[in-house]
């Protein structure tokens, strides 16, 4: 009964809440599977940002409540950003579920699954099911644990949870509460230990991390607490990477601007959240930035770093947006020429305000934004890409590639690579050749010379 399979929707955050839940039940003596039809346990981390994210899980659960109807000893949950935004009410529709635990306690998930998969004899009383979705404080403390049993090249490390602000079309104020930094020195302890065990590039991860300690850390020689973590980790010996997602445009501030120049470690690769390129889009969605504001930021971070790479969240289709509106989220799409981009349509959720403003956009439009959009994008990927060929790109070497007998990696500006090398390299930086490039891949080969500065593309941060 100690087999349990993990499955997770949704963000980056979401992936290292599972994995300290994972690693919290190795160290409770369950062991994690990555066959659902293997597992005695199955647990879904969920999400909550948009309506169909929540239909997956709940239609998962479904299937996975009739598999138990055959096998009562099934174990089935939900933990996450749904099981805090619905709690017991998800026990209405599915009343198979044994566990649904909120984000603000996953870490007593082994007590939980003690209780639910004791011998039935044992004397133990066995609940019909749990839920627990309470506060606690001090709980953005517990998602430090990693696995260990792979060597992880590229890790998430959680440096706070919650967001105070009030975009009018989110829930995860609501799933994951107010803001809550972990201490600086607890961060670095951890990326210590992780450089320790092999990991070379980490992620820094939160709802709102450029508001990370603010009010709790005070600013030292102008620098928010976010630049001084940067700093700090800047300074780690072993790691060669540093990313984090995801900011919030106002968080752009001298400091973090200087710090991706200053910082080498940095990747000069930034997420920068637009969600509409209309200033009155914008104050609807109650974000407190205008569109020039943000072509600001985005200059500020060129002329810093010259090749800066970026990536953005939109959202198309937000109650009131007209063609108009959405004419101008691809104007400013065309000049700051994105990487990447997440492109949603809007999706209500009940309880934020957008939710029961008027003028909701049709489902067709959104349809036809979110395609046009898509295209926009794949047009400035491409062509992004192709500027790199011939170039000389610092790849982190991740593995082996899931298709085809080759390796991949990534560049500091976060795009895929593909190419020949073999084991001894990963967890190296290494010297590729681009050669061919698609919208969202690069393939190319090793150089065995030394590597050159080619087109602006900076090799900093090699060490070996
Ligand atoms: N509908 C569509 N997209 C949303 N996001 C957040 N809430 C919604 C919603 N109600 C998107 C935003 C955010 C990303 C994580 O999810 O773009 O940045």
């Amino acid at each position: 009964m100690n087999r349990v399979y993990i499955k997770t929707y949704g963000c980056q955050m979401n992936e290292r809440d599972s994995e300290a839940v994972a690693s919290q039940l190795v160290a409770r003596g369950y062991r994690i599977v990555d066959r659902e039809d293997e597992a005695d346990v199955v647990l879904l981390n969920t999400c909550s940002v948009r309506d169909q994210a929540e239909q997956k899980a709940i239609g998962k659960m479904g299937y996975l409540a009739r598999r138990k109807r055959e096998n009562p000893s099934l174990v089935i949950g939900f933990m996450g950003c749904m099981a805090q935004n619905r709690g017991a009410e998800l026990l209405e529709r599915l009343p198979d579920v044994d566990l649904i635990v909120g984000t603000q306690r996953f870490h007593h998930v082994p007590d939980y699954l003690d209780q639910l998969t004791a011998p039935r004899d044992a004397g133990i009383p066995v609940p019909s099911s749990i839920v627990d979705i309470d506060e606690e404080a001090g709980s953005q403390n517990t998602i430090r644990e990693h696995l260990t049993d792979r060597k992880r090249v590229s890790a998430f490390v959680s440096i706070m949870q919650g967001c105070n602000m009030a975009c009018t079309f989110c829930i995860v104020p609501k799933t994951r509460g107010r803001e809550r930094a972990r201490p600086i020195e607890e961060i670095v302890r951890e990326v210590e230990g992780l450089a320790a065990g092999g990991t070379r590039e980490v992620t820094l991860l939160g709802q709102i991390v450029t508001s990370y300690g603010r009010g709790e850390i005070p600013e030292r020689d102008g620098k928010s607490p976010f630049v001084q973590l940067l700093e700090r980790v800047n300074g780690i010996e072993g790691i060669e990477r540093i990313r984090f997602t995801s900011p919030h445009p106002r968080g752009f501030n001298a400091d973090l601007v200087r710090a991706f120049r200053e910082l080498p470690k940095l990747c000069e690769c930034v997420h920068l959240p637009l969600q509409s390129g209309s200033d009155r889009m914008l104050r609807l969605m109650n974000r407190p930035y205008s569109r020039s504001k943000y072509l600001e930021i985005v200059n500020d971070l060129r002329r810093s770093v010259p090749h800066m790479y970026f990536s953005t969240d939109i959202i198309v289709g937000f109650p009131g947006e007209t063609d108009d509106d959405f004419r101008q989220t691809i104007e400013l799409f065309d000049e700051v020429g994105y990487d990447m981009a997440y492109i949603f349509k809007y999706s209500k959720r009940s309880g934020t305000p957008a939710a029961t403003m008027e003028d909701q956009v049709p489902s067709e439009v959104k349809e036809a934004r979110n395609r046009e959009l898509l295209e926009c994008l794949s047009r400035h990927s491409q062509r992004r890409n192709q500027a790199l060929l011939g170039t000389t790109q610092e790849i982190l070497v991740e593995g082996p590639a899931r298709k085809g007998n080759g390796y991949t990696g990534r560049t500091r500006g976060n795009r895929v690579a593909f190419f020949e090398a073999d084991e001894r390299l990963v967890g190296q930086l290494v010297p590729v050749r681009v050669e061919r490039a698609t919208v969202s891949s690069l393939y190319g080969s090793m150089e065995l010379v030394g590597m050159e500065e080619t087109a602006g593309i900076g090799m900093r941060g090699i060490t070996n």
